[in-house]
């Protein structure tokens, strides 16, 4: 098959790509990846409906939704020191055309760029620029900025305030308040081409798109700067406002659900040093924690052990084996969706040593195994307290779809999101998946995407589930 790149396209549909992309508050290569999903599956559709006429499709969000979700929207915009300040004036009027409730925030640099006075004509509030202001700590304080908001926009994101993000820096107010708070923030970096393709900013970006921060642009195209161009030009105003509509539409999704998800592997212990465990890394279940949490969920994530740094937002029970993970989720009940996404040890030592066991020459000691509980059927078979949507997780390396059809059935779960882990797959570890749905409709197989995006469709999915709705 030809491959396709981005790069490719002309320069009309790259906008209108650019456009919807920035819209679902997602990069460019995954929203391509969305469009040929809908198209292959919309093919099949059309393939199926020959044989049974179709449900009334499920409708995309409407233009006025969208906009919907900005209306007494709290947004702290932070402006940076970059010659696209200029552009953050529109911005702040573009989003309050839409309802939203604006303070801004300008970095000592910024302040080069742009005025308070001019920043603060336009919101109609003052505009903070100082940590050891005593005023704004008396009024409002940095914390309460960063608490009292639904949003947070840093635009232009320069390269240094990209830097002092992913390092954790604080010296300053706007680095202050983006370190303490715990709600959702898009950054639109701006920079001259160079140091968008510096090594430290790449590694910058990865850091910050890990740590959950969602990104609009840059776009390739000319430098305010004279004679400059390429890619580094901060995104449009009105592409700014459209992630900042898909982050606060998606934010509202969960609003007021509780939602329990697990994560990683369990360790089964042997003695006080040995353990069976296995290869999971917890990457999918946390970001669909995470994912959870930004849809505006109340989530608990019970983890095994795990490398990996806390999702925002989220309340964390952090255990190492499989009956503790089962009491933390027996105590995190009740809640309106359960998802199983830990690889838990299906069976224990039976016995576990209370001091190391010794290596004895000629003496290989037997390992008599239990079986560990079945958190997933426990849940799924509760007669009251029962989750309204129960999800378990299948890690399979041979007839992926087949042995998820009936792990569903048998464990009285009411989707099973279906993985191949063979070791080609590149999965247990990975940053990458591709998952198979498997309900009791049917099965929807998803294409290779990241966990971070398969985690943001599935708690789609959940929302529209608990809705009511079709996806
Ligand atoms: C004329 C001029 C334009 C600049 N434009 C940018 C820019 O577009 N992006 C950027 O990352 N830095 C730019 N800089 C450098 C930043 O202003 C500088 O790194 C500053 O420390 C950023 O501070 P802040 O991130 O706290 O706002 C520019 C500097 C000057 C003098």
């Amino acid at each position: 098959m030809a491959s396709l790149t981005v790069r490719q396209l002309d320069e009309k549909l790259k906008k209108l790509l650019r456009l919807r992309a920035a819209r679902h508050g997602r990069s460019m290569e995954d929203e391509v990846r969305v469009i040929l999903r809908q198209a292959a599956e919309e093919a099949g559709r059309e393939a199926l409906d020959l044989i049974n006429p179709p449900n009334p499709p499920a409708q995309p969000a409407p233009r006025q939704a969208r906009a919907d979700a900005v209306v007494q929207k709290r947004v702290v915009l932070i402006i940076g020191g970059g010659i696209a300040a200029y552009k953050s004036l529109d911005l702040i009027r573009r989003l309050q055309e839409r309802g939203a409730r604006m303070r801004c925030i300008l970095t000592a640099a910024g302040q080069q760029f742009v005025t308070p006075l001019a920043v603060g004509a336009l919101t109609g509030q003052r505009t903070f620029t100082d940590l050891f202001d005593p005023q704004s700590e008396f009024d409002v304080g940095h914390i309460r900025l960063a608490r009292d908001t639904d949003l947070l926009v840093v635009a232009p994101a320069t390269a240094d305030l990209l830097a002092k993000m992913a390092g954790g820096h604080a010296d300053d107010l706007a680095t202050a308040v983006l370190l303490a708070t715990d709600r959702p923030i898009l950054i639109a970096p701006a920079m001259n081409p160079r140091m968008w393709a510096a090594k430290a900013t790449t590694r910058n970006l990865a850091q910050l798109s890990a740590d959950g921060v969602r990104i609009v642009g840059p776009n390739a195209g000319e430098m305010a700067e004279h004679g400059e161009a390429g890619l580094g030009r901060m995104a449009e105003p009105l592409e700014i406002v459209a992630a900042v509509e898909g982050i606060l539409r998606r934010g509202a999704a969960l609003a007021g659900k509780r939602v329990i998800v697990t994560s990683g592997p369990t360790h089964e212990p042997i003695d006080p040093v040995r353990y069976i465990a296995n290869r999971s890394s917890g990457k999918q279940g946390h970001a669909i924690a995470a994912a959870a949490a930004a849809a505006g969920a109340d989530v608990v994530l019970v983890s095994g052990p795990v490398a990996l740094p806390d999702p925002r937002g989220v309340a964390v029970v952090k255990v190492e084996t499989a009956q503790q993970m089962a009491e933390a989720v027996a105590t995190a009940l009740p809640a309106d969706a359960a998802i199983f996404a830990a690889a838990v040890a299906d069976w224990r030592s039976d016995s576990t040593s209370a001091s190391k066991i010794k290596k004895q020459p000629g003496h290989t000691p037997t390992l008599t195994l239990t079986e560990n509980p079945d958190i997933l059927s426990a849940v799924a078979h509760r007669t009251s307290g029962r989750p309204r949507l129960v999800i378990g997780f299948a890690a399979e390396t041979d007839n992926v779809i087949a042995n998820a059809r009936a792990k569903r059935i048998k464990k009285g779960c009411d989707w099973i999101v279906a993985n191949d882990v063979s070791a080609e797959s590149g999965i247990m570890g990975g940053d990458m998946n591709t998952v198979h749905v498997v309900s009791a409709s049917g099965v929807e197989s998803w294409p290779p995407q990241g966990k971070d995006e398969v985690a943001r469709t599935l708690i789609d999915r959940v929302a529209a589930a608990l809705d009511g709705r079709k996806e």
